[in-house]
């Protein structure tokens, strides 16, 4: 069986500089893979070039067996490919409800749409009680939860969370990872892209630890939490 995601010696430049190097990984079907690593590794490098938003300079990405090389991004879209970016890029002045509907843009059956808002505000009630009032108005944790839900409006067989836990509290934290393990309970695949390794690993099936534009280490997650090297780099032990 192949992968519903398959990325294979993925290489990304911006110029002349090469900021991925030849990375190779795959997501199956119902798991929850994390990439993982320092600044400026290319993860998030990585998540726009799936999404369509840059071309590589090299290698393969097949989703669901077909090759991705020359679909534009708002195909990649429609073929199941949901990305909630890093820095969450909400549209501030339109309202919560609209951010959200704009996630369907590819569909119009619009009983469908109207069952996943209210989805959408049954994962974050906070959302549903403010659905009218601008998005700039709500916290980074609740913008946050408002990206996540605008990527699942498009009822994506993969969805793609860059940092989602940036910036947040530790409650607010909480909240959103509890969410991720929430959706991967319901059968969601994910690829997720945390500075949290700790809480990424935890709930991920695979990982892969990225530096310089390499991926360096993989593993299951219970795998990766357990190692030294992981421990030391990335989990604040000495
Ligand atoms: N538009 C750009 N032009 C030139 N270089 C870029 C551009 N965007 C990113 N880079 C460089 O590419 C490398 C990878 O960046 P990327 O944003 O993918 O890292 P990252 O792993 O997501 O890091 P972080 O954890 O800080 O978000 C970095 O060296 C970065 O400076
Ligand atoms: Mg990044």
């Amino acid at each position: 069986m192949t992968a519903l995601l398959e990325v294979e010696d993925l290489r990304i430049a911006y110029g002349k500089i090469e900021a991925v190097k030849g990375i190779s990984f795959k997501v199956e079907a119902g798991e929850v893979v994390t990439l993982i690593g320092t600044n400026g590794a290319g993860k998030t490098t990585t998540l726009r070039t799936l999404s369509g938003l840059l071309k590589p300079v090299g290698g393969q990405v097949k989703f669901n067996g077909k090759s991705l090389r020359k679909v534009p991004a708002h195909q990649i879209v429609s073929l199941g490919l949901a990305h909630s970016p890093e820095g969450r890029h909400i549209f501030p002045r339109m309202t919560i409800e609209d951010n959200l509907l704009l996630g369907a843009f590819l569909r119009n059956d619009k009983e469908g749409i109207a069952k996943d808002v209210q989805r959408a505000y049954d994962l974050f009630p906070i959302l549903g009680e403010r659905r009218k009032q601008a998005a700039g108005t709500l916290s980074g944790g609740e913008q946050q939860m408002l990206a996540m839900g605008r990527a699942l409006m498009s009822q994506p067989k993969l969805l793609m969370l860059d940092e989602p836990s940036m910036g947040l509290s530790p409650i607010m934290m909480q909240k959103i990872m509890a969410t991720i393990a929430e959706l991967k309970a319901e059968g969601t695949t994910i690829l997720l892209v945390e500075q949290n390794a700790q809480a990424a690993l935890s709930l991920a099936d695979h990982g892969h630890v990225m530096e310089i534009g390499k991926i360096v280490l993989s593993g299951s997650g219970q795998d990766l939490l357990h190692d030294e090297s992981v421990r030391k780099a990335y989990l604040g032990e000495d």
